[in-house]
């Protein structure tokens, strides 16, 4: 099997000499189709940098970002986001919904930039809509609605032009537990039910119990990986608290 995304060697210094601050110090790694990848690490070790290098935001000082056999760091102007749009579906912490655009018009913005017909983005829009438990907020304006709804209705724009690939950084970060796990099953049941490929930053160990691979970063550089095996998501979650609680403090809550 072929990999979705082939990172290497990447690097990326913010600032001039002297206040120069190297946030990537050399990172490799591979996202397979269907893979639901996490990334955790301490506040500043680099998470935010990775993931925007990887949605081409920002442009990286060093090394290679290869998708779909295209090196990205390549791409300029028009190339870039169309490959943005057809590859990538951004998560943020803060769900980035436009105010005063309702749930379905926020969902189908990208249709529209898209060129993407009108019959298809509506079966689609209904479909995401059902999976996600959204519906009945779809004609509401996202102040109207909890974090997790917004979250949900973020995920259906994030899908609707059927990327390659998620990237979601820190996207429980902003709710509450109970919402937090609502949005994080149905990630999971997209990566299980839909073969989402899905590539999660996180410092929260109980939404990165949900991911099946787990690399963890700190000062740049790729220090340790969990697998999820044969055990209960229980299980996998006692063994990431132990790799975060060596990130420093012990605390299950680094940042
Ligand atoms: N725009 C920027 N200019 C200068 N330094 C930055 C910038 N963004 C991030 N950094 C620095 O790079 C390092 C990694 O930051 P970041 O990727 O945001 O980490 P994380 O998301 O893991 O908290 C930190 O030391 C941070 O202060
Ligand atoms: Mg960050």
């Amino acid at each position: 099997m072929e990999a979705i995304l082939n990172i290497e060697n990447l690097v990326k210094v913010y600032g001039n000499v002297p206040n120069q601050t190297k946030a990537l110090n050399g990172i490799t790694f591979q996202v397979m189709p269907g893979e639901f990848l996490g990334i955790m690490g301490s506040s500043g070790s680099g998470k935010s940098t990775l993931l925007n290098c990887i949605a081409t935001v920002i442009q990286p000082s060093g090394g290679s970002i290869v998708m779909g056999g295209k090196d990205l760091t390549s791409l300029n102007g028009k190339s870039l986001a169309n490959y943005r749009g057809k590859n990538i579906g951004y998560l943020f912490q803060n769900f980035e919904l436009l105010d005063n655009l309702t749930g379905s018009e926020n969902i189908l913005l990208p249709t529209s930039l898209h060129n993407v017909s009108e019959k298809e983005s509506r079966l689609r829009l209904k479909q995401l809509a059902e999976y996600l438990e959204i519906t009945d907020v779809l004609d509401k304006f996202p102040m109207q609605m909890s974090g997790g709804q917004r979250q949900r209705v973020a995920t259906a724009r994030a899908l609707i032009l059927h990327p390659k690939m998620i990237l979601a950084d820190e996207p429980t970060g902003a709710l509450d537990s109970k919402n937090a796990k609502n949005v994080m099953e149905k990630l999971s049941g997209l990566n299980r039910d839909d073969k989402a490929t899905i590539l999660m930053v996180t410092h929260d160990s109980n939404a990165a119990s949900f991911c099946k691979r787990i690399l963890f970063i700190q000062d740049g550089i790729i220090f340790h990986e969990l697998r999820r095996g044969d055990e209960s998501q229980r299980e996998f979650y006692e063994r990431i608290l132990k790799v975060m609680a060596q990130l420093g403090g012990g605390s299950y809550n680094v940042l």
